[in-house]
């Protein structure tokens, strides 16, 4: 017999979450490895376990919590996901991004996808924020591969802009303003598990890379084959291997994320209701 299709759990997932708060977001955000705190901020909250979600599994590393958060963050309704699937856990791509699916199906305006990354530009420091201009696909896999669901999105999606850059500089306006600073640069996605060799590091630096980290592409492509316009922001949480001598490990990564996530939640905290009143279809 055959599974549901992909559309069915998208709807599935949908209609559970909407029977549980009436929100309609306008920015869905997801939190990368120990960002998760940003979702605290929020008031009115709904908070669902991914359990409760149709077709959602758990989540197996450590600093992804595994909940969906519905509430108000500055006035903005917004849908917060705490914790993500990645490619080098083994699930299929169909399941890295139906979460990213299930948020643009929510009716969202603009997706904010955030990660912890490693800094390949030399001009990088560790816990710097780092806005995204644009990726690099390199996990040898593609969400859209296989039959295209023309119910949401062309065959051939155009990724000039995959980034959206009105939101780019209404990001780098609002930082400024509040005095923080923020790099911006190209994301280099790779499968993972393993942090890059230092000869990795200096083939992605020639390639044109600025940070390197495990995540987002996926959820970009699969957002941006929506029309979903897509925002995202890097936590820099160490020199990429080989640039400092020190060895990396998921601890450190954890560390500074923690540490960034200060300045990511004010940066998003002043930057997201102008998010929807400047780039929002209002
Ligand atoms: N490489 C890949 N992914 C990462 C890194 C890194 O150095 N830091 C955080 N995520």
């Amino acid at each position: 017999m055959q599974g549901p299709s992909i559309y069915e759990k998208i709807r599935a997932a949908v209609s559970e979450i909407q029977s549980r708060s009436s929100i309609q977001p306008k920015i869905g955000m997801i939190l990368g490895s120990g960002l998760g705190p940003i979702a605290d901020q929020c008031t009115d909250a709904v908070k669902l376990n991914y359990s409760d979600i149709p077709y959602f599994h758990g989540t197996s590393v450590e600093g992804h919590a595994g909940k969906m958060i519905l509430g108000n963050f500055e006035g903005v309704p917004v849908v917060f996901l705490q914790g993500r699937f990645h490619v080098y856990e083994g699930y299929p791509m169909e399941d890295v991004v139906l979460p990213t699916r299930v948020l643009c199906a929510l009716g969202i305006e603009t997706l904010i996808l955030t990660n912890a990354a490693g800094g390949i530009n030399t001009r990088f420091q560790p816990c710097d924020l780092m806005v995204i201009r644009d990726h690099i696909n390199l996990m040898g896999n593609n969400p859209l591969k296989g039959p295209n669901l023309s119910e949401l999105g062309p065959r051939f999606p155009d990724m000039t802009e995959a980034y959206d850059s009105k939101c780019i500089e209404i990001l780098k306006n609002t930082a400024a303003e509040i005095n923080l600073p923020l790099q911006e640069g190209v994301y280099a996605g790779v499968l993972g598990p393993t942090y890059e060799t230092p000869a990795e590091v200096r083939m992605l630096r020639t390639l044109g890379a600025d940070a390197v980290g495990m995540s987002t592409v996926p959820e970009s492509i699969a957002a941006n084959h929506l029309g979903v316009q897509v925002v995202g922001i890097s936590a820099i949480t160490n020199l990429a291997a080989g640039i400092s001598h020190q060895k990396l490990t998921h601890e450190e990564v954890m560390e500074s994320s923690e540490l960034t996530a200060k300045k990511m939640t004010s940066l998003l905290k002043n930057a997201i209701p102008r998010l929807v009143h400047e780039r929002g279809n209002e």
